[in-house]
């Protein structure tokens, strides 16, 4: 899968005027159409006049309803199998655009731009899309690679603190999940600015890059990426379901750190690296402080790699040493996250 940095710019305008203008769709949501197309407008002059396609913000309309409506501008703009999508946003627009453009007539070419650092780093990377069905995220979609991605880190200016922050938390998992000095690195890196500069944004797709291209369809290896997801998504649903929904990244991180007790229990896994993730929090979430009974989590627990064996998790037996396929019963979480 190409990433193109901006110091590659104009290799991106070459492909995209590869693609006639009449040809290229352009997906936004409310915020990046206000925030970034002026950008994409001075950068790729070619999409000036391309049909843009606009939708609300905000993961519930990660949905299909929405993606009926993509559908349709499609249709009316006689989008055609030479034509392109290009998915310019957060990881639900990079999601949603994905998953729309490989269901279009079988398949049709989509490039991703991602806009907020949690799609730099993980959404707009590996080639999975989907929309969220009857309360489930990701419960219906593709694994369909982007043509390719354009990495600009000028969008991260516009994006809230706590957008930032959100996008944080991967980084920090995939600096566990493959660098054998990640506590040291985290650590050393006090201040957001020491984490997202280009380089160390790019490191940071690698390492996926890396995982996905040895098992694009999440066999085996590719699950590593799932550590702080099994409780971390059942941490965020609760959490929709309050007057204070938690970010992503906000919940991965808790979802990290509860993860990191039951891997301690079995592996014994060196409690230093919670002490660092505790650490974290406190500079980057110091308001983070989500309370909840471990009872109100099973249902989504439930809905999520479940077996007659219990809960499939990705944990860690160290930095740089992800456990896989770990089955834990319903019971057993109880007794050791209660
Ligand atoms: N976000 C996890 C994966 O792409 O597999």
């Amino acid at each position: 899968m190409l990433v193109y940095p901006s110091s590659q710019l104009s290799d991106i305008q070459e492909v995209i005027a590869g693609y006639t203008a009449k040809n290229c769709f352009l997906l936004y949501d409310k915020n990046t159409l206000q925030h970034c197309d002026k950008v994409i407008r001075t950068q790729f002059s070619h999409l000036n006049d391309a049909k843009r396609i606009v939708i609300p913000a905000g993961e519930q309309y990660k949905s299909l309803d929405q993606s009926i409506k993509i559908w349709d501008t499609l249709v009316a703009g006689n989008a055609n199998r030479n034509s392109v999508l290009i998915n310019i946003g957060g990881g639900v627009i990079t999601d949603i655009g994905g998953f729309c453009a490989s269901n279009f007539k079988r398949g049709i070419d989509f490039i991703n731009i991602p806009t907020s650092l949690l799609g730099m780093v993980d959404a707009s990377i590996g080639g999975k899309n989907g929309v969220n069905f009857r309360n489930i995220k990701n419960q219906i979609g593709t694994f369909s690679k982007p043509k390719c991605v354009y990495l600009n880190t000028d969008f991260l200016e516009t994006l809230p603190r706590n957008e930032l922050h959100s996008g944080l938390s991967e980084m920090i998992k995939h600096v566990l999940l493959f660098d054998p000095n990640a506590l040291e690195l985290i650590l050393k890196r006090s201040t957001i600015s020491e984490w997202i500069s280009e380089e160390g944004i790019l490191k940071s797709i690698n390492y996926k890059l890396n995982i996905v291209e040895k098992d694009y369809h999440d066999n085996g290896q590719r699950q590593s990426l799932n550590f702080g997801h099994t409780i971390g998504h059942a941490i965020e649903s609760l959490s929709h379901t309050t007057k204070k929904p938690l970010l992503h990244g906000e919940a991965i991180l808790l979802g990290m750190m509860e993860e990191l007790k039951l891997s301690e229990n079995r592996f014994n896994t060196p409690v230093k690296i919670r002490a660092v993730l505790k650490a974290v929090k406190k500079v980057f979430f110091p308001i983070l402080d989500f309370k909840y009974r471990f009872e109100k989590l099973i249902p989504y627990l439930n809905q999520d790699k479940k077996n007659a064996s219990g809960i499939g998790f990705s944990l860690l037996e160290d930095v740089a040493k992800p456990k896989l396929k770990v089955m834990i019963s319903i019971e057993e979480l109880q007794n050791e996250l209660a």
